[in-house]
C-alpha cells in the first residue's frame, strides 16, 4: 500500500511513499532518538554530583598571629586555637551532641543549642554532648605557616611546639 504526501512547496504533484519506506523511517528516528536519549542519561548518571566542603586540611596563619594565652574561636573553620607559651593546639568547636559551634567561656567551652559544656581541653562537664571535642593535628609548614588537618585528631593535651 502506498501512502500519498502532497508537496508543500510548489503544489504540484504529490509524492508516493511506500507504507514501508514511512515505517522505516519513523523506526530508524526512533531508534537514533532513544540512542541519544540513551548517551544523555547515561552522562548525567556518570557525572559526579557531590559537592565538595571546605578542605580538611587548611593553614591558619603564622605562629605570631597568636600570641601566648590565646584561645581565638575560627567559626568558619569551626576551630580554636590555642596557645600557651610555645605550645599551640586547635580545638574542634563542633558540638559533640547535634553539631552546633561551641562558643568559647570562662571555664573552656559552651554551646549555645542545648546547653553541653566543656572544659579547656574539650572534656565533657555538663549537658548532652556524648563525646569531648576533638584536638586536630597541627604542624608548622615549610613556609613557616600553621597547617591544620581535621583529618587527623589527635590526644587532646597534644600540643605543637613551636
Ligand atoms: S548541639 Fe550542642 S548541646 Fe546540642
Amino acid at each position: 500500500m502506498a501512502v500519498n504526501l502532497k508537496r508543500s512547496s510548489g503544489g504540484q504533484g504529490s509524492v508516493k511513499v511506500s507504507r514501508r519506506r514511512m515505517l522505516g523511517w519513523l523506526s530508524g528516528v526512533g531508534l537514533v532518538g532513544s540512542g541519544v536519549l540513551s548517551a544523555i542519561s547515561n552522562f548525567v548518571f556518570i557525572k559526579p554530583r557531590a559537592t565538595y566542603g571546605q578542605p580538611q586540611r587548611f593553614s591558619i596563619g603564622k605562629p605570631e598571629d597568636y600570641p601566648s594565652g590565646t584561645r581565638m574561636a575560627l567559626d568558619a573553620r569551626r576551630i580554636c586555637v590555642v596557645r600557651e607559651g610555645n605550645k599551640l593546639a586547635a580545638v574542634s568547636t563542633t558540638c559533640t551532641h547535634l553539631g552546633c559551634i561551641v562558643g568559647i567561656s570562662d571555664t573552656g567551652y559552651a554551646c549555645p543549642c542545648h546547653g553541653s559544656r566543656f572544659d579547656q581541653d574539650g572534656n565533657v562537664t555538663g549537658g548532652p554532648a556524648p563525646r569531648p571535642l576533638p584536638w586536630y593535628k597541627v604542624t608548622l609548614a615549610p613556609n613557616g605557616e600553621l597547617e591544620v588537618d581535621k583529618d587527623i585528631e589527635i590526644q587532646p593535651g597534644s600540643y605543637l611546639t613551636l
